[in-house]
């Protein structure tokens, strides 16, 4: 993938000119670490402090990706319910990407991610939309995590996810980074398809627009000459 971070700012930051916005919205029980991962990404960092997250927190990253920039806009959601009903329903409004996140320490957080992908679904989001799923924590991970790990992977798999095995504290942040750089290629991609797609259904119209014409031409030509 040629893509390179162009810059980055945060919600707090000046505001980005491109040509372009995605908006993936990062969600999950609370705890799981979405305010850590999104500001790692956003920053390089680990944040020193964290508080629960109200409402939603926003945080941008432009990308420039095959020459093409985009603008990254996360939304770093509540997880705590009492935090998030005014919210939910901008949550899911105009969504591009979707990221699930859970705790690895923390099984009830996994066995809530067909609660997250359910209220996904209840706000109309298909499975068209890129989505991934990314398993955090892995600097406390104990030895028999391992099956949670493949319960995750099989889940991932069978919701078409792309899945991450993530520390938004460890040394390495290229984990972190890889989850959302993909799934910008991805809506790049999706976007070509799609623009491609329009174009030929245009072509399309045209030809049936041209083919009507010269069959009105032509009854017209025989009617004419059956009078
Ligand atoms: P809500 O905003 O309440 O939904 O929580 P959240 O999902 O945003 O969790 P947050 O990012 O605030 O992290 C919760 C706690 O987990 C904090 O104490 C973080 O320091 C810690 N944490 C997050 N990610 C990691 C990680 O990868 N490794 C370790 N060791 N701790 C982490
Ligand atoms: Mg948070």
């Amino acid at each position: 993938m040629d893509s390179s971070l162009e810059s980055s700012s945060s919600s707090n930051g000046p505001p980005t000119r491109c040509c372009r916005t995605c908006k993936i919205i990062v969600i999950g029980d609370a705890g799981v670490g979405k305010t850590c991962l999104t500001h790692r990404f956003c920053t390089g960092q680990f944040p020193t402090r964290t508080e629960a997250t109200i409402g939603v927190d926003f945080r941008e990253k432009l990308l420039q990706i095959d020459g093409e920039k985009i603008k990254v806009q996360l939304w770093d959601t509540a997880g705590q319910e009492r935090f998030r009903k005014s919210m939910v329903q901008h949550y899911y409004r105009n969504v591009h990407g979707i990221v699930f996140v859970f705790d690895v320490t923390n099984q009830s957080s996994f066995c809530n991610l067909p609660l997250w992908m359910d209220e996904c679904r209840q706000h109309s989001l298909g499975l068209e939309i890129p989505r991934a799923l990314v398993c955090n924590k892995a600097d406390l991970m104990s030895s028999n995590a391992s099956v949670l790990i493949e319960q995750a992977r099989h889940l991932a798999e069978v919701h078409g996810m792309s899945f991450y095995l993530t520390s938004a504290k460890g040394l390495k942040g290229d984990q972190v980074d890889s989850i959302f750089m993909a799934l910008a290629q991805r809506l790049k991609s999706q976007r070509r398809e799609s623009v491609n797609g329009r174009v030929l259904e245009c072509r399309a119209e045209s030809l049936k627009i041209q083919a009507r014409v010269i069959t009105a031409q032509e009854t017209k030509k025989k009617w004419t000459c059956i009078c």
